[in-house]
């Protein structure tokens, strides 16, 4: 039997709650709430009441399929206001005693010290590389001798208030949050393969009203971003472009929507019922198309733009792996692959099991990630704890929201158990 563990992923278009295991690699599903989401915009919360209510509805149908009661949560987070920056941490090595655990922990404490704007907290901070007098690119120096012991770090930021907000709502529903957990970390680490993390390549997971991505590179985060786009904008520009109310514009995305104007003949059409007709009328499908087209392949310009200014999109071998609800939308693998240049994959969660029917699907990339990924992270937590307690140093002020990629960069592999 493993942990049981809950996440809630809270997307702008649906609050997906999940009771689980995690059995080794896979999480076994216990319990499962999936409704539609009010009050979120491009990832911020507008409205408290519907947002907290759609939490409570989602928590309460997971609680009631897995007869279990939700205290606490793993919670996703993403939208606008999160930012990345890389940072440096330096520290001296004492006595040519060899590299320790607590002075990985003292470089990361350094890189962590950087000064942040008002308003600004620390989601997450990654740990990428090391360097020892000089020699660069260290996965492990641990027992390695040397003076001068340098990190390089990721750390993500989020605005005060916008987690704030996200923490009332859910904390209102009667939810204690355990952690938020940036969305394509969780996505990534339930849909790439560990040889891709290590080749090289990018997450992004598509969903309604954001699109957020993940470089990995030598097993490790590298890059991170959030873009205020997604399925909600090709909606929304269905909607303008054939004046139909959204609700319609949806469902025509849904049945008739591709975005590879190549892959549809020009002699498709299909009917509508626009605003201001009385009767229905026919739509070319080439004409739907091209509004489709036209936004995804903007879509990937940003998220291409957003590869070049990471400075790593020439080290991505493994290519680009779509997931999110958008994902589903047929065509958006050729217009990524045109847009991009590199090797192009869809992916969903498949190491799920149990009651998991439903979240075999991209849309819950991210709400299935949220259960590994904590628990790993709160492992990590854990370790460092009784590290600290062990060499009896400093306080845990930073040790919230450790990574996977920290396993492996802190501990010898023997270790971690890989
Ligand atoms: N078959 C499909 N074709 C095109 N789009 C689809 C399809 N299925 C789902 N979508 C789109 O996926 C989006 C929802 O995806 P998802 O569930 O990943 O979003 P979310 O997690 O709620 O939002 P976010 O992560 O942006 O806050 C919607 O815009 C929906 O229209
Ligand atoms: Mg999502």
């Amino acid at each position: 039997m493993g942990e049981l563990v809950v996440g809630i992923d809270v997307g702008t278009t649906k609050v997906c709650t999940i009771v689980g295991e995690v059995r080794d690699s896979d999480v076994y599903v216990l319990g499962l709430g999936i409704e539609p989401s009010q009050g979120m915009r491009k990832g911020m919360v507008t409205d408290l009441n519907a947002l907290r209510a759609s939490i409570v509805a989602s928590a309460h149908k997971a609680e009631k399929t897995s007869g279990y009661e939700i205290g606490r949560a793993f919670v996703s987070l993403a939208g606008g206001h999160i930012e990345s920056i890389n940072s440096r941490g330096a520290v001296g090595i004492p006595n040519q005693r060899g590299v320790q655990l607590d002075d990985l922990e003292r470089a990361m404490d350094a890189a962590r010290a950087v000064n942040l704007p008002h308003g600004r907290e620390v989601l997450h901070v990654i740990p990428r590389n090391y360097s020892l007098d000089g020699q660069a690119g260290l996965r492990s120096p641990l027992g390695m001798l040397g003076f001068r012991l340098e990190v390089e770090a990721h750390i993500i930021t989020a605005s005060v208030q916008g987690v704030k907000n996200l923490e009332k709502c859910v904390e209102d529903a009667g939810v204690l949050v355990d952690r938020f957990i940036l969305n394509p970390l969780a996505a990534g680490d339930i849909v790439l393969t560990p040889e891709e993390r290590e080749a090289g390549v990018m997450i992004v997971d598509i969903g309604g009203g954001t699109t957020d991505l993940a470089i990995f590179v030598d097993g490790s985060v590298w890059h991170t971003a959030v873009l205020g786009v997604g399925g909600q904008h090709i909606t929304n520009d269905i909607a303008y472009g054939l004046r139909l109310p959204t609700e319609l514009a949806e469902s025509v995305k849904l049945t008739h929507g591709h975005a590879d104007p190549k892959a549809v003949s020009s002699l498709e059409a299909f009917p509508i019922q626009p605003f201001g007709e009385e009767l229905p009328t026919k739509v070319q499908r080439a004409d739907l198309v091209h509004i489709v087209h036209m936004r995804v392949a903007e879509m990937f310009e940003m998220i291409l733009k957003e590869a070049k200014r990471s400075g790593y999109d020439g080290l991505l071998k493994a290519g680009i792996v779509l997931t999110g609800g958008s994902s589903l939308l047929p065509g958006i693998k050729a217009v990524a692959a045109d847009v991009l240049r590199m090797p192009v994959r869809l992916g969903q969660p498949e190491r799920v099991t149990g009651m998991s029917e439903a979240l075999k699907n991209p849309a819950y990339s991210t709400s299935v990630g949220l259960l590994k990924l904590g628990l790993i992270m709160d492992e990590e937590d854990a370790r460092r704890e009784g590290l600290r307690k062990h060499s009896n140093s400093r306080g845990s002020g930073w040790m919230r929201g450790f990574l996977r990629g920290v396993a492996e960069r802190l501990l010898p592999r023997e270790e971690t158990g890989e």
